[in-house]
């Protein structure tokens, strides 16, 4: 026991207690430790009552879908708000476990329902750019969930995926059951994306798109290797005697990047352009290989996204890291800190000015050790590609999922998340 005489300071939890107390003013009361033990005491009891009766309150059904009440995350839909979906949005803070978080189920896996139901349909409502059947058969992809993927629509579908770029106003899918989910896929930027007719607009349920906030959003992930990887190549920089490359097929876009790419080489980066927009030729089915082979030679790679909108990011950053090894110069509304390796790209977004910027590749590309730096992260981390999207919808569908909606998804969709060209965008001069 502390003597009643002891400074305050070493009874922390008691000084605490006197000094909040409603017996502040008549300090006397708790003189005696033994009293103010008394009331720590009661307070801790009240406490464990408390959460006791918490957790004991009836919690909803866990059987059954359709019984699960709406959750304020669908009416957060009907705002027409920018949504913050709470059991997708990955945690800031820590770059890579968001990623990590963006995994398969969305609810505890329900064996009921798997033993009652067998086998989920997926129905394909229409092509994707043209390309009929453009879902790999779940068996082989995903043999954990039972699901089959049909363009049959006689049969009936617990989903139904409808690919934005292909919709025909006038097939408008109708529901069988308030059960049936109803999913919109969508890979492109809202400036690329047609708002979808009146019709459609308040028919989905779940989202694929590259927004984080989608129920199944398309991206890669980072993983850190928990084992140092010694890359057996230790210099990036030797054979290299070209600046920048860039592989493009749209010329005017909504991010102006090509405007971008002009001002650089007034201020002497140079870059070679390969495809619909340039001088240099690839046929397109051997993309890939033009591509390592133009990573032997360029120190740079453009990943100059078309639209600056906030998530975008596509393989355009993905390649230069993976599948060539270029420097990625990034261009883009994403948080690139969240979805590429740290130290593994040059953001435009960083310099007060294109002249920076092109000074800047310039001092990297004349310094073997700078340059080195940029690819350093081979040795820890790793790019993963996430279960195929319709994997995850597959074992959702086996989950216990919450009921939700867009009621407006273009609303969703085309508020505030673009920012026009790159100028405007990063205030660059
Ligand atoms: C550079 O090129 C030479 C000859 O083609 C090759 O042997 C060497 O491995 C290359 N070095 C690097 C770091 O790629
Ligand atoms: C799907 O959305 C519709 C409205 O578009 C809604 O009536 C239905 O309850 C939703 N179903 C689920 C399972 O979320």
């Amino acid at each position: 026991m502390e003597d009643s005489d002891a400074p305050p300071m070493k009874l922390p939890r008691l000084h605490w207690l006197h000094r909040w107390s409603p017996f502040h003013e008549r300090p006397t009361l708790l003189r005696n430790p033994s009293q103010k033990l008394f009331f720590v005491y009661l307070a801790s009891f009240i406490a464990c009552a408390f959460l006791l009766y918490v957790s004991s309150a009836p919690n909803a059904s866990p059987n059954l879908a359709d019984e699960v009440k709406p959750r304020s995350e669908v009416n957060a839909f009907r705002d027409v708000q920018p949504v913050r979906v709470s059991s997708h949005e990955p945690t800031r803070g820590n770059h890579f476990t968001p990623i990590k978080d963006i995994s398969l189920d969305g609810g505890a896996k329900d064996p009921s329902i798997l033993s009652e139901e067998g086998v989920k349909t997926i129905l394909l409502w229409n092509s994707f750019f043209k390309q009929p059947d453009y879902i790999p058969p779940l068996s082989q992809m995903c043999p954990e969930y039972p699901c089959r993927v049909t363009s049959d629509r006689s049969v009936e579908a617990d989903a139904v995926i409808v690919h934005l770029r292909d919709i025909d106003p006038a097939d408008v899918p109708k529901r069988r059951s308030p059960d049936q989910i109803f999913t919109l896929l969508n890979a492109e930027a809202p400036p690329y994306s047609p708002p979808i007719p009146e019709v459609f607009n308040d028919l989905f349920n779940w989202t694929i798109t590259y927004r984080l906030d989608a129920d199944f959003p398309l991206m890669k992930r980072v993983e850190t290797l928990y084992r140092y990887k010694k890359s057996d190549k230790l210099d990036y920089f030797a054979n290299k005697t070209k600046m920048a490359a860039w592989f493009v097929s749209h010329c005017s876009t909504a991010s102006e990047r090509e405007t971008l790419v002009s001002e650089l080489s007034r201020y002497g980066v140079h870059t070679d352009i390969v495809g619909t927009c340039g001088p240099l030729k690839c046929p397109r089915e051997q993309a890939d290989d033009c591509f390592r082979e133009f990573s032997k030679h360029y120190l740079f790679y453009l990943s100059f996204e078309n639209a600056i909108c906030t998530d975008y990011v596509t393989e355009k950053l993905f390649n230069a890291l993976e599948l060539g090894e270029m420097v990625p110069v990034v261009l883009g509304g994403a948080d690139y800190s969240r979805v590429a390796p740290p130290g593994s790209y040059i953001n435009v977004n960083k310099f007060a000015s294109v002249k920076e910027l092109a000074h800047y590749l310039q001092k990297v590309g004349n310094d073997p050790k700078l340059y080195n730096s940029y690819h350093k992260w081979r040795n820890f981390y790793q790019l993963t590609e996430p279960p195929h999207y319709a994997c995850r919808l597959c074992a959702r569908l086996h989950t216990i999922h919450r009921r939700r909606m867009y009621q407006d998804f273009n609303a969703y969709w085309h508020s505030n998340t673009c920012h026009g060209g790159w100028r405007k965008a990063y205030k660059l001069n």
